[in-house]
């Protein structure tokens, strides 16, 4: 059995900021192969450009959910441009750590930032067919 932090059992348990923004400014979803899992983030710009509100869905596991979910609250009040310099290292350390195993789910999350913002800056982002996002 794998150990879980305290803070991963809460963000799991009661996630933050779960579906989706009115009229978003970055808009993506990400899949990953290994799993089968997927990941919809939508976020939102305040007049000073800063993200003032980003929430998630996904069909991931209990670690994608709780990675997924703190990021959603890492980013409020950043820049996209420091929003999008999180790793998924950060969004473990951020929860306390992950189990190795499940450091990969955690990538989810900050690949469907990524291109969110992508989206945002109006760079193409379709999930291109047979893309793995994690090993
Ligand atoms: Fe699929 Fe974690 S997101 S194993
Ligand atoms: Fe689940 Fe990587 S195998 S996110």
């Amino acid at each position: 059995m794998w150990e879980y932090t305290d803070k991963v059992r809460e963000y799991f348990l009661e996630p933050r900021n779960v579906g989706e923004v009115d009229n978003p400014d970055g808009v993506a979803e990400v899949g990953s192969i290994a799993c089968g899992d997927a990941l919809r983030l939508t976020f939102k710009l305040d007049e000073n450009k800063r993200i003032s509100e980003a929430k998630f869905k996904t069909f991931g596991c209990a670690s994608a959910i709780a990675s997924a979910s703190a990021l959603t609250e890492m980013v409020k009040g950043l820049t996209v441009e420091e929003a999008e310099k999180i790793t998924n290292q950060d969004i473990a350390a951020y929860l306390g750590g992950l189990p190795k195993e499940k450091m990969h789910c955690s990538v989810l999350g900050q690949q469907a930032l990524e291109k969110a913002i992508a989206y945002y800056r109006g760079v193409p982002t379709e999930v291109k067919e047979g893309e793995i996002i994690c090993e």
